[in-house]
């Protein structure tokens, strides 16, 4: 039997530097990805009073959303490993007009090992899917969350090649640290590690469910209002801040002065770098 114990990377990584990063970047990223955020809540378009399940949340952005969907009635649960992210998620609903959302909670769980209620409508995620060491079978746990006919809808990002707003300052950074990257391992957890199509729906068909229907959206992620927030923005999250921790914080300057060289040519006339971002939304059927 595969444990939840196999994730502990993954769990370790969101609640070290990389989870604080996305605390703090928080309103940035969210802007950043609710245009993917957005479709993957259209395609789930939850009713009035159903209950839902937020996979890998962070800091709740989609939680929210969908709380407003259900409404009072309803009722939504954010899951996440992320510590730093859970906080921020937490403090977004203690006070102002989100305390009004009682319907909503967050958790703090690996997703692929909870004990979660099921009779669930809808398993929906953002981003959070791509980080299991063993994604069949936990989804075939996930799945268990559902009522027959649940839904489980999410968005991952397609191929690096087809998401410049990751490789385009990925590159430049390498090229200033004069690294050629060693073949990685596409299928390894990850931000792409659902890129391949065959290999998704492979999944969620290994996972047991049915129903199963993978569309193409891409919109443009706005990296920054100038090259240099963009680098530094870069820099953050995603792959540069992997290969950052790889060769350490003092190449920081190094890094920002190639990557806004890089894009600078790449800004429109105020200034802004936007990239294309490609991604699947997913859906499927729990059969029962
Ligand atoms: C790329 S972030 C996306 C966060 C959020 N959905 C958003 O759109 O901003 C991936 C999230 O998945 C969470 N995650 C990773 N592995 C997880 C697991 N095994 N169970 C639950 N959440 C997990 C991370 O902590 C992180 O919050």
């Amino acid at each position: 039997m595969k444990r939840a114990m196999d994730n502990a990377e993954q769990i370790a990584d969101w609640n070290g530097a990389l989870g604080r990063r996305w605390a703090e970047l928080q309103r940035d990223l969210d802007a950043m990805i609710m245009p993917f955020g957005r479709a993957a809540l259209d395609a789930a378009a939850p009713s009035p009073g159903q209950r839902v399940l937020d996979i890998g949340c962070g800091c709740g952005e989609t939680s929210i959303q969908l709380a407003r969907q259900v409404g009072k009635t309803g009722a939504v649960v954010g899951v996440d490993v992320s510590r730093p992210m859970l906080a921020v998620a937490r403090a977004r609903l203690a006070s102002g007009p989100l305390a009004q959302l009682a319907q909503l909670s967050f958790r703090e769980a690996d997703a692929s090992a909870a004990k979660l209620p099921a009779g669930n409508d809808l398993l929906f995620s953002c981003f959070g899917v791509m980080f299991f060491q063993h994604p069949a079978v936990a989804f075939g746990q996930m799945r268990k969350w559902l009522r027959p006919g649940g839904r489980c809808v999410f968005v991952c990002w397609r191929k690096p090649r087809d998401n410049a707003w990751a490789m385009t300052p990925l590159m430049a950074a390498r090229q200033a640290m004069k690294i050629t990257p060693a073949a990685a391992d596409p299928l390894a957890p990850g931000p792409f590690a659902f890129a391949d199509e065959e290999r998704l729906t492979g999944i969620l068909v290994d996972a047991g469910f049915g129903d199963i229907a993978v569309q193409r959206f891409d919109a443009a992620v706005v990296l920054g209002a100038t090259p240099r927030v963009a680098a530094e923005n870069a820099a953050g999250f995603g792959p540069v801040s992997r290969l950052l921790r790889e060769v350490g914080a003092a190449h920081l300057p190094i890094l920002l002065d190639a990557m806004e060289q890089a894009l600078g040519p790449l800004a429109a006339a105020d200034g802004r770098v936007s990239l294309p971002g490609s991604t699947w939304i997913a859906s499927a059927t729990n059969p029962g």
